[in-house]
């Protein structure tokens, strides 16, 4: 038996290669349209322990910490309702502060106010201020972050 060795040539070499780069850039676009079509859903996460219920009695606030740090405001309402709301301004990103007196949220940087709930009512904030689900077990506060 005698084995034929022939040199591969340039074109049909470059032929391969621009063959296999179509191919690599269709795999891409496959990919990128299979998560648009069938994207993947956020598991959420478990509610945390931030608190007892005792520590937040009606009428009173507290500041909370989200696992990234960022503050957080646990509002008990004299109507028994508890918000957790997120002191981060939706405009820009500075940090509101509550006025419980006022019942709403001031941002310094270019006047936003929020109601008490986190709504927007003037200024250039157009969207809520993030409100994260309160539950109450046993007399303590969990919050579901995300
Ligand atoms: S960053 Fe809050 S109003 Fe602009």
């Amino acid at each position: 038996m005698t084995e034929t060795t022939e040199p591969i040539k340039r074109r049909s070499f470059l032929g391969v290669a621009v063959a296999s780069l179509l191919a690599l850039a269709g795999g891409f676009v496959a990919l990128l349209a299979g998560g648009f079509l069938y994207p993947v859903r956020k598991k959420k996460g478990k509610p945390i322990f931030v608190c007892q219920l005792s520590q937040v009695p009606k009428g009173s606030t507290r500041t909370i910490l989200d696992p990234a740090k960022r503050k957080v405001i646990l509002i008990h309402t004299k109507e028994g309702e508890l918000l957790a709301l997120s002191t981060t301004c939706t405009h820009l990103g500075c940090t509101v502060f509550y006025r419980p007196e006022k019942r709403r949220f001031d941002c310094p940087c270019h006047q936003g106010v929020f109601d008490g709930k986190g709504n927007p009512i003037s200024g250039p904030p157009k969207r809520p201020l993030e409100r994260y689900p309160v539950q109450i077990r046993n007399g303590l506060v969990f919050v579901q972050f995300d």
